[in-house]
């Protein structure tokens, strides 16, 4: 009973200090209730498109998502006709021809996106030496996921505190390590309109572009959760199946 009584109180204490301990990076950042999160959370399928578009009309000059396929946007509510028309709209690098050489072609639904730059050299040629990564994977490559990528897009504009310092072409920005960062601040009122007409702000952009973000590292999350309730469902009961074939079986043994 003592032995229990001190391996509870030293895991108690464990958690304690590692709750405490690890929540120092992301604790202050601004926390936003995200649909996605949860064990039966899902993508809020608007927030999906407005998301996509955001990333389309702004982060796609800079940010590639190579990982994320033309077709794999049927997931985002748009049709097979829909698709074809958004891939349609960009150039994909093909071949070799029969001469050897490679040629751009209209995209089709199974290619990939292609990166907004040739290489990384030219990436960082056009962006003061900085490269601006990938998005595909980048709310799972980064300390606080989505959470993350909402405070460092909403995150410009505040004060510089005193002593600390902004180097020539970079933007203070208190969520990103070091505090200065190479992306011009890329979310302005008025610079993406919905089809609906509306003009979101700043916050409504980040919160959509994050949502699609969270999607492209992770499309199969939906359907990776369903799973999960199906089997625990099934679990719970075969384990009452065998509970009711161990009574059966033990019934016959005379106590
Ligand atoms: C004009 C080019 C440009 C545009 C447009 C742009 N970015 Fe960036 N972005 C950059 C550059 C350059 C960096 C690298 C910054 C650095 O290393 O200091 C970067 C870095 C990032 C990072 C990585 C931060 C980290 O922790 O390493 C994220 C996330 C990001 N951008 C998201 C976005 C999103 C979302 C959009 C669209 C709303 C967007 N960017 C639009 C140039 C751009």
């Amino acid at each position: 009973m003592k032995k229990l009584l001190t391996t509870a109180i030293v895991l108690a204490i464990f958690y304690v200090s590692h709750a405490i301990a690890g929540g120092d990076d992301t604790e202050t950042l601004v926390r936003q209730d995200w649909a996605f999160e949860g064990m039966t959370g899902t993508f809020d399928r608007e927030d999906l498109q407005h998301g996509f578009q955001v990333y389309k009309e702004v982060c796609a000059a800079c940010h590639g998502i190579k990982r994320i396929r033309f077709r794999e946007l049927s997931s985002l509510g748009y049709n097979e006709d829909e698709i074809k028309a958004i891939a349609a709209g960009y150039e994909v690098k093909v071949g070799p021809d029969d001469m050897g050489e490679m040629y751009d072609r209209a995209a089709r639904p199974s290619d990939a996106f292609p990166p907004p730059y040739a290489n990384d050299k030219a990436a960082r040629a056009a962006n003061n030496g900085a490269l601006p990564p990938d998005l595909s994977l980048i709310s799972k490559a980064r300390v606080g996921g989505a959470d993350y990528l909402y405070s460092l897009l909403t995150g410009y504009g505040g004060e510089v505190p005193a002593g600390q310092e902004v180097s020539e072409g970079l933007y203070y920005n208190p969520w990103f390590p070091g505090h200065q960062i190479a992306m011009v601040p890329p979310l302005q009122e008025g610079i993406v309109t919905y089809s609906d007409g509306s003009s979101p702000s700043i916050a409504e952009m980040a919160k959509a572009v994050t949502t699609f973000l969270a999607w492209a590292a992770e499309p199969e999350m939906e359907t990776r959760k369903q799973s999960g309730i199906e089997a625990l469902i099934y679990l719970a009961v075969f384990s009452l199946l065998m509970y009711l074939v161990m009574r059966q079986v033990w019934s016959r043994v005379e106590k």
